[in-house]
């Protein structure tokens, strides 16, 4: 400005902030879309731009330097927009961008924002990564069952009240001689099949999706999921069994677990436990409570004669576990429904 003769009328004050403006607009690095736009609120803003405020004093000057004044904020003006058009065209133009290197290798993003394994997938791992430790192979079988392997063959009498003690979603009404299709109601019929497939000795597990026609409440779910264990050769015994689960619950929770086998009732065991685990209450001393985590019991000898395998000369284990409750345990999980409702807030925890 100070090369225009126009601007030596202006006072000396108002020519020296157009001067800092006008360098300002020059330097101002308007490398992105953000830029461009702060700089237009920055100088050009109706409300508060530098350039109105500077066009509101035109009223303060004496009215022989005005013409020089507005003279000299019009050009102004034309330049920071100038410049703004020119921000705005970079900014949509992206092959005018000379620092894009398309060679570059993507960003990893952070885990968290990438995606991680469900807790009860991680859970579910786990526990098959002890058992596989310890020798067993892994089994599966299918989640339509018939009525006799997930109940007949399993000793649960017909018309009997032990088959009402698993709410189940029949697929076809059952039949009086055990046929019938329903969504199983546990992995235990799959230690039928497994024993009709294979002879002992054998250990094996079985993680599975099963299925309940409860009412869905923060500890019961429609579905949810289980991991069997069958152990069968001529020396399996209740001890082996709770050597097995007392040393898999140190491997899973990572610590020494205090235990406790209460003596319990299914129709395929004899003698049958639950196991619980004693969950301690850090907040107070000495208190905690007990929580269960698995149903067990030597392999009843009908069982094993409804499959063919000799129970003179064999015995077996098995138990079921609830994964939800054991990842509801590791993870101090209050709500089973967290684990189906694919809440990111949730996930992003694990
Ligand atoms: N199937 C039983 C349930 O869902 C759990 C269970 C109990 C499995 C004892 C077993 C067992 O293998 O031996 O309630």
């Amino acid at each position: 400005m100070s090369s225009d003769p126009a601007d030596l009328t202006l006072p000396a004050d108002l020519a020296a902030e157009i001067d800092a403006a006008r360098a300002e607009i020059d330097a101002a690095a308007l490398d992105g879309p953000d830029a461009a736009e702060a700089f237009r609120v920055r100088f050009l803003g109706r409300k508060s731009g530098a350039l109105t405020d500077l066009f509101a004093r035109m009223g303060t000057v004496p009215p022989e330097t005005r013409r020089a004044l507005g003279q000299a904020l019009n050009a102004l003006k034309a330049r920071a927009e100038e410049r703004l058009d020119e921000a705005r065209q970079v900014a949509t133009s992206t092959a005018a961008r000379t620092d894009l290197d398309l060679t570059l290798p993507g960003r990893a993003l952070p885990v968290e924002e990438a995606g991680g394994l469900h807790p009860l997938t991680q859970a579910l791992r786990d526990i098959e990564r002890i058992f596989r430790a310890y020798g067993f192979d892994v089994a599966t079988g299918p989640e339509i069952e018939t009525d006799w392997h997930n109940f007949t063959a399993l000793g649960f009498p017909e018309e009997h009240p032990a088959r009402d003690m698993q709410d189940t979603f029949f697929l076809e009404p059952p039949l009086p001689e055990g046929r019938g299709v329903l969504l199983r109601t546990h992995t235990s019929p799959v230690q039928i099949r497994v024993m009709e497939g294979r002879r002992p000795p054998f250990r094996v597990i079985v993680p599975g999706r099963v299925f309940r026609n409860e009412a869905i409440s923060y500890k019961s779910f429609c579905l949810f999921h289980q991991v069997e264990g069958l152990v069968v050769d001529e020396t399996a015994s209740m001890a082996d069994l709770q050597g097995l689960l007392r040393t898999f619950a140190r491997a899973f929770f990572g610590r020494e677990m205090k235990l406790r086998f209460r003596p319990s009732y299914f129709p395929f065991t004899e003698p049958s436990a639950e196991v619980d685990v004693w969950w301690a209450d850090e907040t107070k001393p000495g208190g905690g409570r007990w929580m269960e985590i698995l149903g067990c019991g030597m392999v009843d000898p009908v069982v094993l004669e409804n499959v063919g395998v000799d129970p003179e000369r064999y015995t077996g284990y098995a138990f079921g576990m609830g994964a939800e409750r054991l990842a509801m345990l590791r993870h101090d999980i209050a709500d089973i429904r967290l684990f189906y409702e694919n809440d990111v807030r949730f996930l992003q925890q694990f």
